[in-house]
């Protein structure tokens, strides 16, 4: 949530910066701006919308700064207006911040004798604080360690003083922050994708840690003792970041999805064999209870997979949404794991519920996609997704890398625990080549799913309903609709449409029934018709075993069918025909598809 690009070196910054938000851009795009020295001057230029307008602002000034801080940002406090847009200047002091400033007001009204604060942000505040500190102790260090001490809440910051002109300071926590370095060229940023085009390798700061850039990088910890720190490698490339011919990053992603499962299968069962998963993810044989925690998409896929857990491997399992679970009473229990899912392993709620379950002494799982991200470095063992970079702010990609690990994981638990013997696992892991093959020709065969989308893309309303694992598919397949092309959906267990919400059916209205489990296909689909028999127009989306039943049936409107796989897998296929559909009603609509509207990537704010 917000992007942070910092430089320090022999380019021109403003070019560096702006290069580094385009490239952030997906992290929030409500406003964007900068702030530069030349001549020993602080230059400060921000613009409301994309980065494109702050560009073109820029385009019109010859300067040519070696230092500068940029910011795409996310609104949390105030409007998405330029007075609120980051850098801050206060005093001396410039900078720029993700995260959110908890005792902010009380900050403010302590402040307010000193300084006239010109914008509703937190982030302002915090750079008075910062510029009051360094006026009393007329030090930079002690000045960011003092304000470290009397903030509450969570930030990443990038500061430049008007009296510093060569020095660029950065200070984080519980909001992520890295630090690199090629030839005698310094970057700061949010997130690698900032400055990929210039280096692979990175230094991550630790919660509480300070760093001074100037000719060199000096570290400190939070009581200013100067730190060493290991360099990251990012194992990607620029492709990674790039949309590579595509028109949307969606859709490039959608398009990796193979890759994806390929890094997985080669990584953890590169032999389609059980004993390859207990290698490679260890044993769980000592649990009996496992809860899952996520949000939004994250939170979708251990709905999906409880289902998994249950039936497969006999465990029972609870989902909760990261943001209920951290406020709610819990049960710890000795024999519980508790499995975090995050793409960006930084969402606020989930590092949250992360800590909490560690307080109350719970194992934790983390299935991550984002390497040595906050959740991936605090969880007690971590999976990766290896879902590579994801851009676009609807996930695609990774949901189904968490999906496929996820269904793994049931899959190692029910063989540890006898539920399964090792010949009938394998059995299901032989599979895996069937979903590369059958998720390629899904992706090959788009354009089917363009022509449906074209049929009901200026709807206003939809139904998706299912039970079981397909009312988890359904909350995933409604949320993508949702996102990005702004028609409002809701996904609905299928059995409990006629306790009310039936009401809301319309003529025309177009209601998907997902069904991929043969035993309560009759359900759903007579669950459908009680919508037909109210003017709807029915979609069934469905493994082409269910379809046959059906073949003779004109009263839906489309049979979208998937190839039968096994039902701990059939799962992924049917999620890439729904990603494919709302994909093309964004794009029919004309929708911006990587950016929807009030969203961002990664949130990391409560
Ligand atoms: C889904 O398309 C969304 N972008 C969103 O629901 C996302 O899955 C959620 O915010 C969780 O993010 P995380 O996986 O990075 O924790």
């Amino acid at each position: 949530m917000c992007g942070i690009i910092g430089y320090v070196g022999k380019e021109n910054a403003k070019d560096v910066i702006i290069s580094g938000l385009c490239a952030l851009e997906y992290r929030g795009y409500d406003s964007s701006g900068i702030a530069y020295n030349v001549h020993n001057k602080i230059k400060t230029v921000k613009m409301e919308g994309k980065v494109a307008n702050l560009k073109e602002k820029l385009s019109e000034n010859s300067d040519l700064p070696n230092i500068g801080i940029g910011h795409t940002r996310w609104a949390t406090h105030g409007k998405p207006n330029e007075t609120n847009a980051h850098p801050h200047k206060v005093g001396i002091t410039t900078l720029v911040h993700n995260g959110i400033i908890e005792n902010y007001m009380e900050l403010k009204n302590e402040l307010k004798k000193f300084y006239r604060f010109k914008s509703e942000t937190d982030t302002e505040v915090a750079c008075a604080l910062i510029d009051y500190y360094q006026n009393k102790e007329k030090d930079k260090l002690e000045a960011l360690k003092m304000a470290q001490e009397k903030i509450i809440g969570s930030y990443a910051f990038a500061i430049i003083f008007d009296d510093e002109p060569c020095s660029l300071y950065t200070m984080r926590k519980d909001s992520p922050l890295i630090v690199a370095e090629k030839n005698n060229n310094y970057y700061v940023a949010s997130d690698i994708a900032a400055i990929l085009s210039y280096t692979n390798e990175y230094y991550l700061l630790d919660q509480g840690d300070i760093a001074k850039i100037a000719d060199k990088i000096t570290f400190y910890d939070k009581d200013l003792n100067i730190i060493k720190k290991d360099i990251n490698v990012y194992h990607g490339t620029l492709n990674d970041v790039m949309k590579n011919g595509f028109d949307h990053f969606m859709l490039k992603e959608i398009h990796d999805e193979v890759t994806v499962y390929k890094n997985i299968i080669n990584s953890y069962v590169p032999n389609l064999n059980i004993l390859d998963l207990k290698k490679n993810f260890g044993s769980f044989l000592k649990y009996q209870k496992i809860t899952i925690v996520g949000c939004g998409s994250a939170y979708h896929t251990g709905l999906a997979a409880k289902y998994l857990f249950e039936n497969y491997a006999n465990i029972p399992t609870n989902v909760e949404m990261a943001s209920e679970y951290r406020y709610k009473k819990i049960f710890p229990d000795k024999k519980e794991l508790v499995i975090l899912i995050s793409q960006s392993g930084e969402t606020a709620d989930t590092l949250e519920a992360l800590r909490k379950a560690k307080e109350n002494k719970i194992d934790t799982l983390g299935i991550i996609n984002v390497l040595s991200s906050s959740i991936a470095r605090e969880s007690n063992k971590v999976i990766y997704c290896l879902a590579g970079c994801e851009i676009a702010v609807a996930t695609t990609k990774a949901y189904l890398a968490q999906l496929l690990i996820l269904s793994l994981l049931a899959l190692l638990v029910a063989y540890e625990k006898g539920q399964m013997k090792k010949i009938e696992a394998n059995k299901y892991l032989h599979d895996l080549s069937k979903l590369l093959k059958d998720t390629k020709e899904i992706i090959n065969n788009k354009n089917y799913y363009q022509d449906i989308a074209k049929t009901f893309y200026q709807d206003r309303e939809m139904f998706f309903i299912g039970r079981n694992i397909d009312f988890a598919l359904c909350m995933e397949a409604s949320l993508k609709m949702k996102e990005i092309s702004y028609i409002h959906s809701e996904a609905y267990a299928a059995g409990e449409l006629k306790h009310g919400t039936i009401s809301l059916i319309e003529k025309d209205m177009v209601v998907f029934g997902i069904v991929t489990d043969p035993v309560i296909a009759p359900k759903t689909i007579s669950n459908l018709k009680e919508t037909k028999a109210r003017g709807s127009r029915m979609i069934l989306v469905t493994t082409k075993e269910i379809a046959k039943a059906y073949e003779n049936d004109n009263s839906f409107e489309y049979i979208i069918t998937v190839n039968n796989i096994n039902p701990i897998l059939q799962s992924l296929t049917i999620i890439t025909t729904m990603q494919l559909i709302s994909y093309y009603v964004a794009l029919l609509k004309g929708e911006n598809i990587d950016q929807p509207r009030n969203l961002a990537k990664s949130v990391t704010v409560e």
